[in-house]
């Protein structure tokens, strides 16, 4: 079977006209591409028309504040590949005057690209023929195929790698590897493929041996780390408290309200016992107003149980650590925040009576 001579006609057919997909410079397909990572393409498109019209160019990213470009990025979550993306921009500025690198192997040696963005880039770019795999690619290679390797192993992903390498067309790798992308979202999906319709019917392994749902074969999975997070929101007059996240852990550089963890599930009346919470509200009176129920929010390797005091204070004292940022409560909105914060906030009607300001916040 000459596989591309089925793909490619399907692709005719069936393309999705995207705004990544009018371009040939490099720099606004590789900011699709790493925001393509994490995002379904419809929800991407919007993300990506946002970004680069921030940033049009690899030296607006570059010299960019970067609150503002986590601000811009704010929803996508995964705010590692906006820093890395951002740092690789400086890089590339720097070393190669803000032009990428067009070839594969030189793309790889910068920061963030691995070998799907680097083979999308140098393809869709620079049209050289080289592979792009994505995990929409892997499941079509392995169900046509029947390919029982693992694509989480990196014997795996040379094997996959080599087979699409003899079956890219060498005229227009670009349109192919395209299609491929393509053809695993659209009609080769991973719960309910379209096989009724489908080119390779005839030929596809899983299909006729009735293996489709056990292709590709599956990453084994650690359980997720589990974290308990306890915030406090203080309603201080007009003003609140924020900090910025330093640590090297999730959402670094991120805002957040000063947070109490704990590393298993307490009560909400231990949470008053604990050290931190007595270390921010030593001799002070605090009023709690509304304690939130637990809301539980699921990253790819972590789960987080959150729970949100709101706090009134009418004095501060020595709580005000040096982190904490004391801002105006309806600023809140201008500084980035992680996912989880955003969408308690929306929800919350306690978190309304929050950003009401009552009355000016007392002398110090
Ligand atoms: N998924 C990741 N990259 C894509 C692209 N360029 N087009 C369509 N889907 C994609």
């Amino acid at each position: 079977m000459d596989f591309k001579s089925f793909l490619l006609p399907w692709y005719r057919q069936n393309k999705r006209d995207l705004p990544w997909r009018r371009t040939t410079d490099p720099y606004l397909i590789w900011v699709a591409e790493i925001i393509l990572q994490q995002t379904r393409v419809a929800q991407g498109v919007g993300y990506y028309e946002r970004f680069i019209n921030e940033f049009p160019t690899v030296f607006d990213l570059a010299t960019a504040q970067e609150d503002r470009v986590l601000k811009v990025w704010q929803g996508l979550g995964y705010y590692t590949r906006a820093r890395n993306l951002q740092k690789a921009a400086k890089r590339i500025v720097e070393r190669y005057n803000g032009e990428l690198p067009s070839s594969y192997n030189e793309l790889l040696t910068v920061e963030g690209i691995g070998s799907y963005s680097a083979g999308a880039i140098a393809s869709f770019a620079f049209k050289q023929v080289v592979p792009a795999i994505d995990g929409n690619v892997y499941r079509v290679m392995a169900r046509v195929f029947g390919i029982f390797s693992s694509p989480y192993t990196s014997k795996g992903k040379q094997e996959f790698y080599e087979l699409v390498m003899e079956l890219i067309d060498r005229n227009q790798p670009d349109v192919f590897n395209q299609a491929l992308l393509d053809f695993g979202a659209l009609q080769c999906t991973p719960l309910a493929p379209m096989c009724g319709n489908c080119p390779f019917r005839e030929y596809c392994y899983a299909f006729r041996n009735n293996v489709i749902s056990s292709l590709p074969v599956k990453q084994k999975k650690n359980a997720p780390r589990e974290r308990y997070f306890n915030y406090v929101m203080i309603a201080f007059g007009y003003d609140t408290f924020i900090i910025k996240r330093k640590e090297k852990d999730i959402w670094l550089s991120l805002y957040e309200f000063p947070l109490i963890e704990t590393d298993k599930m307490v009560d909400e009346e231990a949470v008053y016992n604990l050290l931190g919470w007595k270390s921010i509200f030593k001799g002070v009176s605090v009023k709690v107003k509304h304690v939130s129920p637990i809301v539980k929010h699921v990253l790819s390797h972590q789960t987080i149980y959150a729970r949100f005091f709101l706090v009134e204070l009418d004095k501060i004292t020595s709580f005000v650590k040096k982190n904490f940022i004391q801002i105006p409560k309806s600023e809140l909105d201008s500084y980035s925040t992680p996912v989880l914060i955003d969408s308690y906030l929306a929800a919350e009607p306690a978190a309304m009576y929050f950003f009401k300001s009552h009355k000016p916040a007392p002398e110090g």
